[in-house]
């Protein structure tokens, strides 16, 4: 059994933006700017944002962070966005979901130039996506591409099982792995909550990439031997033991399945710290022009 180690995974990678960052800044180019809009005061969504900022810093790149009290208004919120689609400076930015409920999400997302959307969740690139045309990844697919991609694992001609049809994870890895292109190619089944007998289908998965959010759901009987199970899940399970009285567990439950695994991600330091890189990715190829030609 191989740990995928996301943690330094990501440290390569954001080593390998700020050396492309400072030779093309060398050569003239501006910095990448990432501006990240933050409503209300979510704990977990301040980490997150925290984090995109602090890496922000690490790879080179300009950040903004625009952080508004939970009370603002929609009209409010969609003036911000268009200051930001027309401030041309901006190379990409980021609504931090979720946004408290009086906020209409749908209509947010819509409202982000497709052109500086690094978080890859406008339908336009959505569905520039699923046609193979140039877009921008959301950030856990494209995380876990990489994943498999640097870790030489072969997605042509495998099962795929993915738990969970969200539209931030699930629904585009399965576009993404049943693409006729590098790192697809693979047979996707994408279950959820009413498919029958999931065991049954995990059983018979090369590769598993469990995102449903129930700790420790996969187990070591739905796992076949030597597969390759990739866990998206953050799941806060309570636990006295601990200063903050919970622990961090994935989808799976690691200690059972990994023995049986080719290559398993952990949780923590698994996906999430690779998400991170995805924005940075992104944001660097909207500076160059390299989905959306300037
Ligand atoms: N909330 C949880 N994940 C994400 C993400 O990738 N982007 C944004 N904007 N909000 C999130």
């Amino acid at each position: 059994m191989k740990l995928i180690d996301g943690k330094a995974l990501a440290q390569t990678i954001k080593g390998e933006i700020k050396a492309e960052v400072e030779k093309l800044v060398g050569e003239g180019m501006k910095k990448p700017h990432l501006a990240a809009v933050l409503i209300g005061s979510d704990p977990a969504s301040q980490v997150y944002v925290r984090n995109k900022v602090r890496s922000c810093d690490q790879v080179g790149f300009t950040s903004t962070l625009i952080n508004r009290p939970e009370s603002i208004t929609q009209e409010e919120l969609l003036h911000i966005i268009d200051q930001l689609n027309t401030d041309e400076d901006i190379d990409g930015f980021i609504v931090q979901l979720p946004l408290p409920k009086h906020l209409n999400e749908e209509e947010v997302t819509l409202a982000i130039d497709h052109r500086k959307d690094v978080d890859g969740f406008h339908p336009m690139n959505i569905g520039r996506m699923a046609q193979g045309l140039s877009s921008y990844l959301p950030a856990t697919p494209y995380g876990i591409l990489q994943m498999l991609e640097r870790n030489d694992i072969e997605t042509q001609g495998k099962e795929v099982v993915i738990l969970g049809r969200s539209n931030i994870v699930g629904t585009p890895m399965s576009i993404l792995l049943s693409r006729k292109a590098k790192n697809g190619n693979a047979t996707v089944q994408l279950c959820h909550s009413r498919t029958v007998d999931i065991p049954g289908h995990c059983r018979k998965a090369d590769i598993l990439i469990a995102a449903i959010g129930r700790a420790n759901y996969v187990t070591a009987d739905m796992v076949k031997e030597g597969a390759v199970v990739i866990d998206v899940g953050i799941n806060r399970v309570n636990d006295p033991s601990k200063k903050k009285g919970y622990r961090l567990d994935g989808d799976v439950h690691f200690e059972s399945v990994a023995p049986k695994c080719s290559y398993i991600t952990p949780v923590p330091g698994g996906v999430g710290p690779m998400t991170v890189c995805s924005l940075m990715m992104n944001t660097l190829k909207s500076c160059k022009g390299e989905v959306y030609p300037k």
